[in-house]
């Protein structure tokens, strides 16, 4: 691994267990930050609550292989690690609270959030935020997950049309380091959760893009109209399609409508 200038930050809690960011690496520019943590793995700091963000990514990672534009020092890129021995079965936990952390932060600016599932956060249609979690398993467990997060904020031109930002839905600019400690409070407050297993599918459905709304539909067998009736423990979205059956999906098997 290339030596990287960073800024190390350590946060001394009272109760250090209860709480969800422990180290910062502030990177300027880096491949991606959830690489980069991956790269940690076997050292030191390859520990509970480390947080690694970076002004800019030269091979930002999205998901299904796709990539993550931002903009120098613009918006938030950053990733955590998380310390889970989480049984596998309750994987979709840690994207349901994570896109609620983000529903928060969020809220506090803008109003018409919406969680696309399983994990992007919406308004008015257009993505402000993705999420790209890499699970590092050992059987039926998720010993370590790293959570990678793009917020776009004061960005406000893309090269996708369907991307939007804090600073082109209000006018406003924004103060990163600012923001960036608003996301942790918000990690925080929603993670103390996790380790107990508490379910939040009602609070994630009441949030979730197109609950519950007849539209079209494609999936390997062509167009249909149906609705979201909700999603199971794996996290696998279940619809209704017109013959009143329910039919569940995984991330690759069904294409939202455009909109
Ligand atoms: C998506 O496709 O919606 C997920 C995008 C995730 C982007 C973030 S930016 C920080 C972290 N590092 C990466 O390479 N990707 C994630």
């Amino acid at each position: 691994m290339r030596l990287q200038k960073y800024i190390l930050i350590q946060y001394l809690h009272i109760n250090i267990n209860s709480l969800f960011v422990k180290n910062h690496i502030k990177l300027d520019h880096i491949n991606s930050t959830s690489d980069y943590i991956l790269s940690l793995k076997g050292t030191e700091m390859f520990t509970d609550g480390l947080v690694v963000s970076a002004n800019f990514q030269t091979r930002g990672r999205g998901q299904m292989n796709s990539s993550w534009e931002s903009e120098d020092g613009k918006n938030l890129i950053l990733s955590f690690l998380l310390d889970l021995k989480l049984d596998i079965k309750h994987q979709f936990l840690i994207s349901q609270y994570t896109s609620l952390a983000i529903y928060d932060f969020l809220n506090k600016y803008i109003k018409n959030i919406k969680i696309k599932w399983p994990n992007d956060i919406l308004i008015n249609g257009k993505k402000i935020s993705g999420i790209l979690i890499n699970n590092i398993t050992k059987k039926n467990t998720i010993n370590f997950s790293v959570i990678g997060i793009g917020i776009n904020i004061n960005q406000k031109k893309f090269t996708v049309n369907n991307a939007t930002s804090l600073s082109s839905l209000t006018n406003n600019a924004f103060d990163l380091s600012l923001l960036e400690k608003e996301l942790f409070t918000c990690f925080n407050y929603r993670f103390k959760n996790l380790k107990d297993l508490i379910n939040i599918d009602k609070e994630y459905l009441s949030k979730l893009f197109l609950f519950k709304k007849l539209v079209k539909y494609k999936d390997l067998n062509g167009f249909f109209h149906g609705y979201i009736d909700g999603v199971d423990s794996l996290g696998r979205l279940i619809i209704v399609k017109e013959d009143e059956k329910k039919y569940y999906y995984q991330l690759k098997e069904l294409n939202f409508p455009n909109y």
